[in-house]
């Protein structure tokens, strides 16, 4: 079968061309293919195979490309790279490998497309369309991958076991394919997958991480994490969450399953939300209740303090898995510890104070926090599931009037330290602080308004208390 309309971009016609001038047959391959296939938009990262030199092949398309792009050779993996447009176009030899047991690196020899698609990792992602003049879009699909994406199923053109040990980080591509296009991964596969589980080890956190992301930002992250658990490997990944698995029962008092209830909170905010983070905060949300779980007979199971320890868990778990301990880490530990705050403020009457405290404490990320806290609705309850949404209409709605008159997100106080020192001719002194906070708390619990005026008043009330003199000008 032909498929010449996908590959209209100027882009193929002129690799054709190059590879017919250097005599190579070329294909393009993997990725671009099977999204095509799946009408998935098209994919802008191109794979080409040559038979015979790849590096050779990228050079000579520059050279027939308008401005001559830059390749770069990358020679200890024998391919070339380019960009055209919004194109990154990547070229290999077709190659026949095979891993030796005591090592990593592979013994790599020249091969013909066949052998190039036997060494790919599944067999949708070794579907080819040629590329030379003569069968120009011509599909090449040994191993019925177009049959398998039809039929929606992840399965390895060789036996699994030398696929995934060829290289183990694709037992966790199989899993994130599965949970990005909503396949199914086949029963041989899926026991290699646990067979093997513990190979996962050598590979490194980054390229883990890369697809750990790819997995919560799917659709429905779920099924990806149920995936790794089943396969054994989400314990050598994350640990934190197999920790949360399981109900204890004591004297007939049971907690719920917080693994999966993490999983349904995840599939819920990625309805709401795709950013990358606050999905991790809501993996990670309940993490210190592992730690923290406790039973007495009074007040049955408990996990006091589990917010605070799972936001220092999270540090740990991004420096494991070597993920940025920067800005994107503080605000899934500030999420993590502040995920109690607006369930444990809804049960109440929401009184403005505890508005205006909870909008002084997240700052920037009330809106990102109040999302999770949606999510993290989970009972099956209808009439508690109501009440708590409704709830939460109110706090979002409170948050909006608060801070319209209050402006107590990004918090600057009226009367500054200085002001304070200048006014009672002070240096820099525990007074101060104590000025400043009876001037913030006045603020929050709405005392008196975030105004100058109020607060220079406030400021010259509590110096007096503290037996300070108002500085005369001489
Ligand atoms: N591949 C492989 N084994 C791997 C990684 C990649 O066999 N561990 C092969 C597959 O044929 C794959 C191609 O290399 O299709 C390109 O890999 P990559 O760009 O990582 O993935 P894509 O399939 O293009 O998909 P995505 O962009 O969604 O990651």
């Amino acid at each position: 079968m032909s498929y010449k309309e996908a590959l209209q971009h100027t882009i193929f016609k002129i690799i054709s061309k190059s590879a017919k001038e250097l005599q190579l047959d070329t294909y393009v391959i993997g990725g671009f293919v099977r999204d095509y296939i799946l009408k998935r938009g098209t994919h802008k990262d191109i794979d080409i195979v040559a038979i015979g030199s790849g590096i050779k092949l990228a050079k000579q398309v520059s050279k027939n490309l308008p401005n001559n792009p830059k390749v770069q050779v990358f020679k200890t993996y024998g391919t070339a790279m380019l960009k055209f447009e919004d194109l990154e176009i990547e070229f290999v030899g077709a190659r026949k490998e095979s891993y030796s047991e005591d090592s990593r690196n592979p013994i790599v020899e020249n091969g013909s497309l066949e052998d190039d698609q036997n060494r790919r990792d599944f067999t949708i992602n070794a579907l080819a369309f040629s590329l030379s003049e003569n069968d120009f879009g011509e599909l090449l699909d040994p191993f019925n991958g177009v049959s398998d994406l039809n039929n929606k199923i992840i399965r390895t053109p060789l036996n699994p076991d030398i696929t995934y040990s060829d290289d183990p980080l694709r037992m966790l591509r199989a899993i994130r394919f599965a949970t990005q296009l909503g396949f199914k991964i086949e029963e041989g596969s899926l026991n290699a997958i646990t067979k093997n589980n513990e190979r996962i080890s050598i590979i490194t956190k980054e390229r883990i991480v890369t697809e750990l992301n790819k997995i919560l930002e799917s659709d429905q992250p779920s099924v990806g994490f149920i995936l790794l658990e089943k396969t054994g490997l989400l314990k050598h990944l994350l640990p934190e969450l197999t920790a949360l698995k399981g109900i204890d029962e004591v004297e007939g008092q049971r907690h719920k399953d917080n693994f999966y209830h993490t999983l349904e909170v995840v599939d819920n905010i990625s309805k709401h939300t795709d950013n990358l983070w606050l999905r991790w905060a809501a993996l990670l949300h309940d993490i210190g209740k592992a730690p923290t779980k406790k039973f007495s007979k009074k007040v049955g199971w408990t996990f006091h303090g589990h917010e605070f320890e799972g936001s220092k868990m999270v540090y740990h778990l991004f420096k494991r898995l070597k993920m940025p301990l920067n800005d994107k880490m503080k605000f899934v530990q500030k999420m993590v510890f502040m995920s109690s705050r607006p369930i444990v403020l809804a049960q109440d009457d929401i009184t403005d104070s505890a508005v205006r405290r909870l909008v002084f404490d997240a700052g920037d990320f009330v809106d990102d926090l109040m999302t999770l806290c949606e999510a993290d609705i989970t009972t099956k309850n209808s009439k508690r599931f109501k009440k708590y949404h409704n709830n939460f209409k109110i706090v979002r709605k409170k948050i909006i009037e608060v801070e319209e008159r209050d402006h107590v997100r990004n918090f600057q106080p009226p009367v500054s330290g200085e002001e304070i020192m200048k006014t009672f001719n002070l240096k820099p002194s525990r007074e101060i602080g104590i000025i400043k906070e009876a001037i913030k708390e006045a603020i929050l619990e709405g005392d008196i308004p975030n105004e100058f005026d109020a607060a220079y008043k406030l400021m010259i009330e509590k110096g007096e208390k503290l037996g300070l003199k108002k500085h005369e000008k001489r």
